[in-house]
């Protein structure tokens, strides 16, 4: 294995089964549709993978980016949301060109386990740089929480904040982070 990029971009069997796999993205989707606050955000989802449901999120929102690094998962998402004009497909890479200030919500769920802890921190300033004042980051699916817990926030300049009113039995996010 390469490196885990490229271990998610092959024909992986994380999942049990296509089921499995659907069932996943459905519940993920719509978690991040509980916390989208207008039909006008911006929103990014880094690190997406297939995010087989994200026209749950795109019709939610006004506008959804998919961020993704794996280059054949990349070209499958393309396909998929073609005729979806809510949708936009990038490479992780790209989004170090975008203007500041461009998403009212980032997602990061499932990522930062498999990042090294200077990718991390370089990540979680990108986000700092593309939230908007207000804007809300939120984490999920942490293998390894000291890595969140020890998150230099002031440094980043973003206040932690209680998740929003969301029933538990709802909820896949760890942490919500709002940025001041
Ligand atoms: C378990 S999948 C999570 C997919 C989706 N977010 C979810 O929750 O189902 C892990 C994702 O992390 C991404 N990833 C792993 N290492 C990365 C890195 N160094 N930079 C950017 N993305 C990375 C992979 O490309 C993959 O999309």
């Amino acid at each position: 294995m390469k490196d885990w990029v490229a271990y998610y971009d092959s024909n992986h069997s994380i999942y049990v089964n296509a089921r499995h796999r659907d069932v996943h993205y459905g519940r993920l989707a719509d978690a991040i549709v509980n916390h989208v606050r207008a039909r006008t955000a911006a929103v990014l989802d880094y690190g997406c993978g297939e995010a087989l449901h994200a026209d749950r999120v795109a019709a939610a929102a006004g506008r959804l980016t998919l961020a993704e690094a794996g280059p054949a998962v990349r070209g499958r998402l393309v396909e998929r949301f073609k005729e979806n004009p809510n949708i936009t497909v990038i490479s992780t890479d790209r989004l170090a060109t975008m203007p500041p200030e461009s998403y009212e919500m980032v997602i990061f769920h499932s990522v930062s386990q498999y990042l090294t802890r200077e990718q991390f921190d370089r990540t979680a300033a990108l986000f700092h740089r593309l939230l908007q004042p207000g804007g809300l980051l939120l984490v999920g699916d942490v293998v390894h929480t000291e890595q969140l817990a020890a998150m230099p926030l002031e440094q980043w300049n973003l206040a932690t904040e209680p998740l929003p009113q969301v029933p538990a039995e709802h909820e896949v996010f760890d942490r919500a982070l709002t940025r001041d």
